[in-house]
């Protein structure tokens, strides 16, 4: 392998997680915190062989284009939105991602967050801290008990069917609405397969796990959100593109649905005087479904793996556009 090649990668990660690649190119790192490709990085683009991205960062036509040399590209990322594929896959470029090793830590997360929404936790917890917790109170911070209630869930892969399998294990239902139907999903789970309109009819609480594209982009507007149940709760770990946001804040505001998690926005991150910091029946996490330490730490090994394959001239082996060879 040239040591002198340049790769791009455009944010940091630990030291210890790039090693392997640090040591064997000339190995360009972003900014942190910087939104999408820092200007820092720019001298580069037009050497660079590889990169590898966050999923906040945009490749695009406009810098794939600055990139004439770019042979490899590496997304840190299960999601491959933020990427523009066709135009990689017409240059032949193979795109790599992280297929797969997300699904336990995303599904932990959605039912984190499903929780504390179904149970008051952030607001019981202030109230603790801030002195309104007078006494043992049986009429205060209320909330939906899981037991026998009906999980829908809009996107049943992976990720959708390790979140039904810990809502069975607390006494949910399941249904679901996918493009085709999964039936291993319906023998693991006994989901039952629903239309859209049934979905938003039936269900208690709703988690949404499909990827952002043309079908399911924008899905969640404000017809969507009237049909639901108004003691709904509304689980979101997918991607922000899927649900209208303005929609949802009408939605909670108009008391349409009862309440709202939200693990991705749009735009993310979420400007700080959004209406729906200030609600408080919406929870918003900031993108932290696969923030555990040991799958963020597969995810490098996979991301590396993955770079390297490709310097080295090999098929990569988490490919997203395995057409390219
Ligand atoms: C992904 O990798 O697509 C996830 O959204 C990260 O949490």
């Amino acid at each position: 392998m040239n040591p002198n090649q340049t790769v791009i990668m455009t944010h940091p990660l630990p030291e210890a997680w790039i090693q392997d690649l640090a040591s064997k190119v000339h190995l360009v790192i972003g900014d942190d915190n910087a939104t999408g490709i820092s200007p820092s990085l720019l001298p580069y683009l037009g050497e660079a062989t590889g990169i590898i991205t966050l999923l906040c960062d945009k490749l695009d036509r406009s810098i794939l284009e600055q990139m004439p040399n770019l042979r490899i590209v590496c997304n840190y990322a299960g999601g491959v939105d933020n990427i523009d594929v066709a135009a990689c896959t017409q240059r032949k470029i193979p795109v790599g991602y992280t297929p797969g090793i997300l699904t336990d830590a995303t599904a932990d997360l959605s039912m984190a967050l499903l929780l504390a929404v179904a149970r008051n936790l952030p607001k019981a917890a202030s109230d603790a801290q801030a002195g309104n917790w007078k006494m043992w109170h049986p009429a205060s911070w209320l909330g939906m008990e899981l037991n026998g209630a009906v999980l829908g869930i809009f996107g049943l892969g992976k990720i959708g069917l390790a979140v039904g399998k810990r809502a069975r294990a607390f006494g949910m239902t399941v249904i679901y609405h996918n493009r085709s139907r999964n039936l291993q999903a319906e023998h693991e789970l006994g989901a039952e397969y629903v239309s859209f309109e049934d979905l938003l009819k039936r269900s208690d609480v709703l988690s949404i796990h499909a990827p952002n594209n043309e079908l399911s982009a924008g899905k969640f507007n404000a017809e969507a959100f009237k049909s639901m149940k108004n003691t709904a709760i509304f689980i979101n770990t997918g991607r922000g593109q899927i649900v209208d946001m303005e929609a949802l804040t009408l939605a909670l505001r108009s008391g349409w649905i009862k309440a709202a998690g939200l693990d991705v926005t749009t735009p993310e991150p979420l400007p700080t005087d959004h209406p729906l910091f200030k609600m408080e029946n919406c929870l918003i996490l900031p993108h932290i479904g696969s923030a555990s330490e040991q799958t963020r730490i597969n995810m490098a090994k996979i991301t590396i793996e993955n770079m390297l394959a490709g310097l080295e001239g090999n098929r990569l082996p988490y490919c997203v556009n395995p057409e390219v060879y």
